[in-house]
């Protein structure tokens, strides 16, 4: 397997281009299935889950090709509403087509999504919803068994604003016969994304980002060409890399306002941050200061998805701080490899306590998942001497060639 061989102590310097967004660009392809029509998807970042949805949609019937960034999605041929078991269990993201094949087939016979293995990650408030909307669910040896022989606009409350459940009833909603409300949804920048390229579609939805979502089912879609948004949470691992390694770097085709609370906390820490309207620019100070309490919180608060990469920044920051992790009850695997590092972290709870260390030094380590990883590249830039991250396997999952992109700063990272 895969390993990163990381020389640290170099400072980052330069600029970043951010690509598209993983977590918009799979729920996205997951919805090409619902018009039957070609979708031509700008901006895809060469990812294995990304790979994985693509294999999903080909067996499912669709013509997919994948040229550079561009995926295009013929979704006229689907001719199968079971999503096939071994790759549904390789990617999270997988749970996206419970909604779209019910409003492309009417059913979808399903196994339980995979994914990083940070906490239980239920999918009761999807089934819930979707039971809401007119869909029969039965569990049998292991599959869940959809189906609705008319799904049916309704009234959704969402008892937490999860991300998943919000996007599988939008997709479901818009081939339901009259109005959905979906009250207390997600409000994520991925969400408003995945409106706009329904609507791309021809679909009506109002209100992503808002408190209450508005989708008019049944309308005729057609086909589109979309541009999913800039990853943030890669934005937010680059900038925490340039700032461990007290760099500078100008970070490009960002939409700075969907990074807003890492931004705060970044300044916080002593940063220079200015924010142009598509690009950041960050310039570390000598010595990184720790930041008043972060916990991680639905958007627009900290991103669950950017705590283990703070958390390693704040290895090396003067002083104490304590990050609670509130979304995922199993996020914190990474504390016991940044501790081998010379780091010093407690865990009480679901909160850690970082008490800023002067230096970390070079290890080998692992990677228990796809952010976790990423704080141990981090750590390892900033380290003194070698690290070496083994099972970057969780890496790839959300960074194209992350080795590359920081060798473009000026890391000292290989693959081997
Ligand atoms: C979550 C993140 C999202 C991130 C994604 C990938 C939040 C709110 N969501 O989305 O920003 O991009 O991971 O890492 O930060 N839950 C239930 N029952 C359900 C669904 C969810 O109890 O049916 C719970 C989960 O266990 C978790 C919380 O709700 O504690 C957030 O879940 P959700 O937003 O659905 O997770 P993802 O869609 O995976």
């Amino acid at each position: 397997m895969d390993s990163y061989h990381i020389t640290g102590g170099n400072t980052l310097e330069g600029e970043y281009r951010l690509k598209g967004a993983k977590n918009a660009v799979l729920p996205i392809l997951a919805a090409t299935i619902i018009s039957g029509r070609t979708s031509r998807i700008k901006n895809c970042p060469q990812l294995s889950d990304i790979r994985t949805m693509v294999s999903i949609l080909q067996e499912m019937g669709c013509k997919v090709s994948w040229d550079g960034s561009e995926i295009v999605v013929d979704s006229s041929p689907v001719n199968s509403f079971c999503i096939p078991q071994n790759l549904m269990k390789k990617i999270r993201s997988s749970v996206f087509l419970m909604g779209a094949t019910l409003a492309r087939c009417g059913q979808v016979i399903l196994s339980d999504p995979g994914g990083c293995a940070i906490g239980k990650r239920p999918i009761d408030i999807h089934l819930t919803a979707l039971r809401l909307l007119g869909v029969d669910i039965k569990k049998k040896d292991g599959l869940l068994e959809c189906s609705a022989t008319r799904l049916k606009g309704a009234v959704i409350p969402l008892s937490f604003p999860s991300v998943g459940a919000t996007e599988n009833v939008m997709m479901a909603a818009v081939m339901a016969e009259g109005e959905t409300r979906i009250l207390n949804p997600a409000k994520e920048p991925e969400i408003i994304d995945l409106q706009n390229y329904l609507v791309s579609c021809g679909a009506h939805i109002t209100g992503a980002g808002s408190d209450e979502i508005r989708i008019v089912g049944k309308l005729p879609l057609h086909e589109t060409e979309y541009k999913p948004i800039p990853d943030r949470i890669e934005g937010g691992t680059v900038l925490s890399a340039v700032a461990a390694t007290r760099g500078k770097v100008l970070l490009r085709e960002a939409v700075p306002d969907h990074m807003d609370s890492v931004l705060r906390y970044l300044t916080e820490s002593g940063c220079i941050v200015q924010r142009d309207e598509r690009s950041v620019y960050l310039e570390a100070p000598d010595v990184l200061q720790s930041v008043s309490p972060i916990e991680t919180k639905p958007y627009p608060g900290f991103p669950t998805d950017m705590q283990s990469q703070f958390m390693a920044l704040m290895c090396l920051a003067r002083g104490t701080t304590r990050i609670t992790e509130s979304i995922f009850e199993n996020r914190f695997k990474h504390v016991a490899e940044l501790n081998k590092m010379g780091a010093n972290i407690t865990v009480e709870g679901r909160t850690a306590i970082i008490k800023g260390v002067d230096r970390l030094h070079g290890q080998r380590v692992a990677a228990a998942d796809l952010r976790g990883g990423a704080a141990l590249v981090i750590a390892g830039l900033a380290a003194e001497g070698e690290t070496i991250v083994e099972n970057i396997h969780h890496i790839d999952r959300g960074y194209e060639r992350l080795e590359d992109c920081l060798k473009g700063l000026g890391a000292q990272i290989e693959r081997i």
